[in-house]
């Protein structure tokens, strides 16, 4: 079974990509939309418990935030799958600008999670890891390459 974790700023393009390519499959679990942690946690357990494929869609900017999901991951015998979205400052402000009011964060998170940010890496414990970026025509897609 499937663990997937997104990793990127806000307005990386995040929530959007599951739209386009896991709505199908797997729930979506994230943190903008259950509020708590206490809700969050109850979502992930059920999932893990009924063997249901998941995404944590929240930013997981620094390896000790994933570090959590991960282990909890591995102890139910889900592979993880890492996707890391492409989070240059000034692309993920424009798009945050360009959102409509009641979507668009204060610029400050994109710049302090940006801050925070720990590029993944395969001893984290992802058994697959990939590079999204989200350009004019949508979204590509490339393996993990550690020199990015
Ligand atoms: N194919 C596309 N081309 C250009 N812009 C796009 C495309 N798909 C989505 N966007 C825009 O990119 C922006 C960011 O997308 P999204 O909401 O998915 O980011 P996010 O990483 O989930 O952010 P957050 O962490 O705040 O939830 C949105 O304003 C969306 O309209
Ligand atoms: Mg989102």
């Amino acid at each position: 079974m499937e663990a997937v974790l997104f990793i990127g700023v806000p307005g990386s393009g995040k929530s959007s990509f599951f739209k386009e390519r896991l709505f199908n499959s797997h729930v979506r679990i994230s943190l903008d939309l259950l509020r708590t942690r206490h809700r969050e946690k109850r979502l992930l357990d059920l999932c893990l418990a009924t063997e249901q494929r998941f995404v944590i869609d929240n930013t997981n900017p620094a390896k000790q935030e994933r570090f959590a999901y991960i282990e909890a991951a591995k102890a139910n015998r889900f592979t993880i799958t890492g996707y890391y979205f492409c989070s240059k400052v000034e692309e993920c402000l424009r798009r945050n600008a360009a959102r409509p009011d009641d979507q668009r964060v204060p610029d400050v998170a994109i710049l302090s999670s940006a801050k925070k940010l720990e590029l993944p890496t395969f001893d984290e414990g992802f058994d697959q890891l990939f590079y999204v970026r989200l350009l004019e025509g949508g979204f590509t897609v490339d393996g993990w390459r550690d020199d990015v």
